[in-house]
Formats: C-alpha cells, sequence, structure tokens
C-alpha cells in the first residue's frame, strides 16, 4: 500500500513537471483522479455547475462559476480550500466537507474534461 501510494506521487510529480500550470500542480493531491469515478459523485453538483450553460437556478443571488474545462488541480485545491474554511461561501463549504480526496480528484479530473460543446452531462 505505501509503496503503491509512493509510486502514485512519483508519476504525479513526473506529470506535474510537463504540465503548463505549474502554479496548480505544485498543490497537486497525492491521489490520482478519475473522470469516470466522478460519474458517481458529479450529481451533488450538475443542480448548480450545470454543464453547458452553467446557469444555476439556486441560490438566486449567486452568480456560479463554471467548472468545464478547468484545470483539474485548481478544482481539487478549490474544493479542499472549501473543506478547510480558507474558502468561505457556505453551500460550498457543506458540500466539500462530505468529499474525500479521492472525490476531489475524480471531481477536478470529470470537469476538467468538458467543455462547452460537450453533450449535455446526463445526470443534469
Ligand atoms: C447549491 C449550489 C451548488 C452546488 C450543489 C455545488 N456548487 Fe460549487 N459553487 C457554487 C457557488 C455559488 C460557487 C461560488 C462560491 C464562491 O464565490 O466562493 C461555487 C464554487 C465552486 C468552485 C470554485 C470555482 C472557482 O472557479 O473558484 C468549485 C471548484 C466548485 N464549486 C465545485 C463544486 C463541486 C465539485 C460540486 C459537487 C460536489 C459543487 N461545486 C456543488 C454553487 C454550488
Amino acid at each position: 500500500m505505501i509503496a503503491m501510494k509512493k509510486i502514485t506521487i512519483l508519476t504525479q510529480l513526473a506529470l506535474c513537471a510537463g504540465l503548463a500550470f505549474t502554479g496548480f500542480a505544485a498543490q497537486a493531491e497525492d491521489v490520482k483522479g478519475s473522470a469516470q469515478a466522478a460519474n458517481a459523485k458529479v450529481w451533488l453538483c450538475t443542480g448548480c455547475h450545470s454543464i453547458p450553460d452553467y446557469r444555476a437556478d439556486y441560490p438566486l443571488v449567486y452568480r456560479v462559476p463554471m467548472l468545464g474545462g478547468q484545470n483539474a488541480a485548481y478544482i481539487a485545491s478549490a474544493l479542499a480550500a472549501y473543506k478547510k474554511g480558507e474558502r468561505k461561501h457556505p453551500t460550498m463549504r457543506a458540500i466539500a466537507a462530505s468529499l474525500s480526496d479521492q472525490d476531489m480528484a475524480d471531481l477536478g479530473e470529470y470537469y476538467a474534461v468538458q467543455t462547452a460543446s460537450s453533450p449535455n452531462n446526463p445526470l443534469k
């Protein structure tokens, strides 16, 4: 188990070295995300962060940021910041509190591969 984790970290470091978004990559998690695994989790998010129109009916007063196409490591680290309380938005804090590091990495990968022209999320 420990040996596997080390390999994962090394793999991530190797991948990160090649990324253009070095600022975000520097915060890379020690878990590897899977867009496919996130399919079981995005139902939590699609009500607000839906693709492609990314407009929320709720909560009315907030503009919901578009996640599709965003950098995976950025999404995961934003979620971690909500969980830790470094980011303050109450709804996002409550949602992030229920997510594991693996969930955050998976969701990051999921949204990173979405674009405005991606087919509608079937869970939307
Ligand atoms: C109830 C509506 C709602 C739901 C459900 C929701 N979000 Fe959010 N999310 C928001 C709002 C509003 C913001 C902007 C908050 C702020 O200004 O900090 C936000 C911000 C974010 C950000 C920061 C984006 C950035 O550009 O900084 C990420 C990442 C994010 N959400 C991911 C998720 C994920 C992943 C889920 C599902 C697990 C989810 N959200 C579920 C409303 C929601």
